[in-house]
């Protein structure tokens, strides 16, 4: 049980997976969506709060701070749950694609270069730094009989591995798993755990398959995966991370940090 959740891109692909999964794991008294288009946004929870908001933007990320902390401060304070808040940062995007060169900025010079880093540093890791700082200055100074609160960093192997073309994608996961584990080393209360989701057959993948940027070894691996089914449905990638935190603050945090779905038992 969580008093709070709150899932970013929770419109399509994982994040709407793992919307549908927490909000019926943790059974949350309150839950905020966030989207860019936030019709249909909802999930099978009481409470539920859409935010549209664009996490590339400045002001996308001051609505969802707002909606958060509203959220926070409304949900009954239930101190029995095994979550007090749980923020989920789904939200991310591939781009820019290419390998360490001109290629980045889409063959042009090293302005073209930074225009697209600064709007993958937008979404991938500023927006993750601002929602991360404003949900920890909401949940750690709650009274401390309360249950601890958790930031999930949906990351991926990427965060640890490089994958030719993905340079300015893995570089933004690693920023982003050692932030969480900041967080985890400045906050007594407010736990993070980085989730590498595993291969998910959703749109992102779906670009890996057909975009030109992508290095042609890593799109061949790709295309091999989709066409043999080895794929992984969101669905079951969020069964598998429900599955963790219904476990609570021991669960999480005996897997120090980090966890990938290929590391958990499966079902
Ligand atoms: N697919 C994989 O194989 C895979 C593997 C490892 C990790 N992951 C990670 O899993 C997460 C979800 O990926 P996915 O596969 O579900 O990808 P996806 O189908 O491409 O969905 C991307 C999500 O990010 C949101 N988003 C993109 N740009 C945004 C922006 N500017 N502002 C707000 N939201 C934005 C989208 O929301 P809108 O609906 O508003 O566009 C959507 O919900 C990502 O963090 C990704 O890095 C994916």
């Amino acid at each position: 049980m969580a008093n709070t959740l709150i899932v970013t891109g929770a419109r399509r692909g994982l994040g709407a997976a793992l919307a549908r999964e927490l909000a019926a794991t943790l059974a949350p008294a309150r839950t905020v969506l966030t989207a860019r288009d936030a019709s249909g946004l909802l999930c099978d929870a009481p409470h539920v709060v859409p935010v549209c908001a664009d996490l590339g933007t400045r002001k996308g990320v001051g609505a969802a701070a707002r909606a958060v902390a509203e959220a926070v401060a409304g949900a009954p304070r239930r101190h029995d749950a095994v979550w007090d808040a749980v923020l989920v940062h789904n939200a991310g995007s591939l781009d820019p694609l290419g390998r360490i060169s001109p290629e980045l900025g889409g063959g042009g010079g090293a302005e073209d270069v930074f225009d697209a880093c600064v709007a993958s540093a937008a979404l991938n890791l500023a927006s993750f730094a601002a929602l991360t700082s404003s949900f920890v200055g909401v949940v750690a100074g709650r009274d401390p009989s309360m249950p601890p609160s958790l930031v999930v960093n949906v990351s991926s192997l990427a965060g640890v591995q490089a994958f030719a073309s993905w340079g300015v994608y893995c570089a933004g996961k690693a920023y982003r798993e050692m932030l969480a584990r900041t967080v985890q080393e400045e906050q007594g209360r407010v736990l993070a755990l980085s989730y590498a989701p595993g291969p998910l057959d959703t749109d992102m993948q779906a670009a890996i398959r057909e975009e030109p940027a992508v290095d042609g070894a890593v799109r061949a691996a790709f295309r091999d995966a989709h066409s043999q089914g080895r794929l992984v449905d969101p669905a079951v990638s969020a069964r598998a991370l429900g599955r963790v935190l219904a476990g609570g603050p021991a669960a999480v945090e005996a897997l120090g940090g980090r966890v990938d779905l290929f590391d958990l038992p499966p079902a």
